[in-house]
This record gives structure tokens, C-alpha cells and sequence, in this order.
């Protein structure tokens, strides 16, 4: 079996590795990729999506696997493009896709088929912005495109919700577009992944997100800190509602609304008192948290991905490791507001019953391995309980270093 996945971060270099340990031992390949992905999957060297579709049909492709968002929602869309190719793609197709491109199409997907979510009007400008909010805050701003992981706002008040109406309507920082002025939502966060075929789906290990720069979940909101993974992480019941209220009526959606959904859709909750909302769906696997599941998955990966992108989930494919595991990011100096290239990254080498994922990193002209963006890598660890994979994590992230380097220690420590 010949694979080709797309996106060249954390999440990718973890997908791969998975599917390399798959027993159908597949010929990896991936597209853009990046140095340590290399080691593990050939690099297609192509400049752009087209040039890579043809390059897989003329190198007798089995599978595209789609890591990152954005190729699915570019030009004709990466899975679109696919089909028409006669190639299998693990990944939705554009239209489906819209559930993450575009905040409008979701929310107004949930509200047709009664998924619980905050309420939410769309606005064009500032100035209808402010008449929605009517003064009550705190209130939540999302501009309705894609931008990078920038464009929410959960604004206390009017100083900063003009601040961010600015941004999107004055400096039009994410292009043209509209906006939602949503509900503001209390309560942990908790994402969960399903995988999705043929109107059916199988629930991976739900996972927790650390989203915010500084340790007790407080400064700037970036791409994820860490993330700890387990199917304790919730209980029975609360899963069992989760399924009837939220991925239930999500998938069969999906179904009525002839979407033809193919891939990863990605749920992230807000448990709230009045039960689990959606605050957002993607249409991939979440990054950090898929550095953290995927040591959970074993089993013919691969298999099911090439099953699952011809219409057929086969969960007996799989099974899932009932322990924990833990993902410790390191990050580059400066970051989340810049980030910190070329510094060396020493101790990897002592590393040891942990994974470490790339994201940020390139091997510089010494062989060495050295920063290259901001979030530079997870060590990810288990164990049976919370606490050892807790500990072993960030025992062994305390390994790694590089100048500037920062590690919240208290990823997995506290689930929620
Ligand atoms: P998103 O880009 O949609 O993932 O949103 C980024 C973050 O904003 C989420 O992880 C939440 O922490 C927060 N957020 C989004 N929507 C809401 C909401 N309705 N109420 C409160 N917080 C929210
Ligand atoms: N973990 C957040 C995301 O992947 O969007």
C-alpha cells in the first residue's frame, strides 16, 4: 500500500509514525512534510496541489491521507480532486469541509438538525456588531472564514470586543468576510474525534487541549501547550450523551444533508450545566491532541484509513489502549506573539520510553536538530494511570532544551 499525507507539522509526523507501525506496512510519502518526517516518509517534491495530484496518479497511489485543513478547502479541494482522480481520500470533501471554513455554515448545520450549541447572529460590520452584543458581555466574536486559529475573541468587555471588531472590519486582518457575535459558553473544553464513512462513525480517545501560553490556563491563547488523552477522561454517561446529543445527530446530518462526509471530524465541547455544546467542529485531527491519542491507537491504521476512504469503517481494525497518555509541547522563545528560529535543540538523544513529535524543527548544516517556528515539539508518554503518564512525560520533556524554550509543567496534571 502507497500513502501520501498532507501537512508537515506535529500532528503529520505522529499520523505517520502510526501508520508506519500499521501491520499492512505501507510506503510512506507525504507532501510538503518537513526534515523529520523525512526519516520516515519520502518528501513529494511538487510546488503545489495540482502538481501533487498528478504526481500520484502517475506513482500508483493508494491512499491520501489529508493531515492539515487548508488543502481540503483550497481551489477544487484536495479530497474533490481525489475522487475525481480515482484516488482513495481520507479527508472531506470541499463542501463538508465548510463545517470548519466557514463558522456561518456550522452554525446554521447545528441549528438545522438540533445539535446544542451557543446562540449566534451574523453581522457585516462593526456597527451591527455592537447593536447584537446590546451591551452584554462577556460576548464571543468569530470571524467567519479561515484564519489560523485567530479569528475568535471571547471579549469581557466593549474595549476589547472593539479592539477585535477592528481587526476584522477596520483592518480587515483576515480579508473580507462576516462575523458571528455568539453566546459566551462556561465550562471545560473537551475535544473529541471521530472517524467518519459511509454514514457511520468510531470514537477515538477523548482528549484535553491546553490553549493558553502560561501554567493554571492563563496569558495568550496559542496553537496548544500540551495535551492528555484517555478514555477516562469522561465518564460513561456523560460519553453516552455526548453520542445522543452531539455526534449522533452530526453524522446524521451529514447523511441527510448529502454531504458524503470522508475523514477525521473533529468536536470541540463545551461541557456546560446544561450539557455538552459545540463550540466548533474541524474537519481533521485536532493539533496537540493527536500527538497525544495516537500512541493510544493500535492495530492496522493504514487499513483503516484506505477502508474508511473507500467507504468502509471498519472498526475492528483498531483498538485503543484504555490508559493515558500525556503531550508535552516545547516552544521557541517569543512565542505565541513571534517565534524563534536556529536554536540548537540538545538532549533528544536521552529521550527515552517517550515519543517525540516534530513540529517547529529542521536539521541544520551540523546534522543537528534546531528550532523552526514556533510550537518546536511534543514528548509524548503514557501509562496506566494519570499520574504516571503525567510524570514520565514531563520527566522526559525535561530532557530537551534549547535556548529559550518554554514548557508548561502542568500539562495533564489537573484533566480539566
Ligand atoms: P475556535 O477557534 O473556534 O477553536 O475557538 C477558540 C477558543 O475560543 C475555544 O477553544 C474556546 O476556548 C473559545 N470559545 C469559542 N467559542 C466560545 C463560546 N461560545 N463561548 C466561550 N468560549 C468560546
Ligand atoms: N487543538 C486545537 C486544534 O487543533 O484546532
Amino acid at each position: 500500500m502507497r500513502i501520501v499525507v498532507v501537512g508537515k507539522g506535529g500532528r503529520e509526523h505522529a499520523l505517520i509514525r502510526s501508520l508506519s507501525e500499521s501491520r499492512s506496512q505501507p510506503e510512506l510519502f507525504c507532501f510538503p512534510g518537513s526534515d523529520a518526517i523525512s526519516e520516515l516518509a519520502k518528501l513529494v517534491e511538487v510546488a503545489d496541489m495540482a502538481e501533487l495530484i498528478a504526481w500520484m496518479g502517475a506513482n500508483a497511489i493508494d491512499l491520501c491521507l489529508a493531515g492539515e485543513e487548508s488543502y481540503l478547502l483550497k481551489d477544487e479541494g484536495l479530497a474533490n480532486l481525489c475522487v475525481k482522480n480515482g484516488i482513495p481520500c481520507w479527508g472531506p470533501p470541499k463542501d463538508a469541509a465548510q463545517l470548519e471554513g466557514s463558522k456561518e455554515f456550522a452554525k446554521q448545520f447545528m441549528e438545522r438538525h438540533a445539535i446544542p450549541t451557543g446562540a449566534a447572529s451574523v453581522v457585516e460590520s462593526a456597527e451591527e456588531a455592537l447593536e447584537v452584543i446590546g451591551g452584554n458581555y462577556p460576548t464571543v466574536l468569530k470571524f467567519d472564514g479561515l484564519a489560523a486559529g485567530k479569528g475568535v475573541a471571547v471579549c469581557p468587555d466593549e474595549a476589547s470586543a472593539g479592539e477585535f471588531l477592528d481587526e476584522v472590519f477596520g483592518k480587515k486582518r483576515f480579508g473580507e468576510g462576516s462575523m458571528l457575535v455568539e453566546e459566551c459558553l462556561v465550562g471545560p473544553e473537551v475535544s473529541i474525534f471521530a472517524a467518519v464513512s459511509g454514514g457511520e462513525s468510531l470514537i477515538f480517545t477523548p482528549a484535553r487541549d491546553y490553549k493558553l501560553i502560561g501554567e493554571g490556563d492563563t496569558g495568550a491563547n496559542t496553537g496548544g501547550m500540551g495535551a492528555v488523552a484517555s478514555r477516562q477522561l469522561l465518564d460513561g454517561k456523560l460519553m453516552e450523551r455526548i453520542q445522543k446529543d452531539v455526534i449522533g445527530p452530526t453524522i446524521d446530518g451529514l447523511e441527510s444533508d448529502g454531504l458524503g462526509y470522508v475523514g477525521f471530524l473533529y468536536f470541540g465541547l463545551m461541557l456546560t450545566s446544561e450539557g455538552p455544546k459545540v463550540i466548533e467542529y474541524n474537519c481533521r485531527f485536532g493539533d496537540p491532541e493527536c500527538q497525544a491519542v495516537m500512541p493510544l491507537v493500535s492495530g492496522d491504521f493504514a487499513e483503516f484509513c484506505l477502508e474508511g476512504a473507500r467507504g468502509r469503517l471498519k472498526p475492528e481494525l483498531l483498538s485503543f489502549d484504555e490508559g493515558w497518555s500525556v503531550g508535552v509541547i516545547l516552544a521557541s522563545g517569543g512565542y505565541p506573539a513571534s517565534s524563534h528560529s536556529g536554536d540548537v535543540i540538545r538532549g533528544l538523544d536521552k529521550v527515552e520510553g517517550a515519543r517525540v513529535y516534530h513540529a517547529g524543527t529542521r536539521k541544520n548544516g551540523d546534522g543537528q536538530w534546531e528550532t523552526n517556528g514556533g510550537r518546536v515539539l511534543a514528548v509524548v508518554a503514557g501509562g496506566a494511570d494519570r499520574v504516571s503518564a503525567v510524570e514520565k512525560a514531563h520527566a522526559e520533556a525535561a530532557k530537551v532544551d534549547f535556548d529559550g524554550a518554554q514548557r508548561r509543567n502542568d500539562i495533564g496534571r489537573l484533566s480539566f
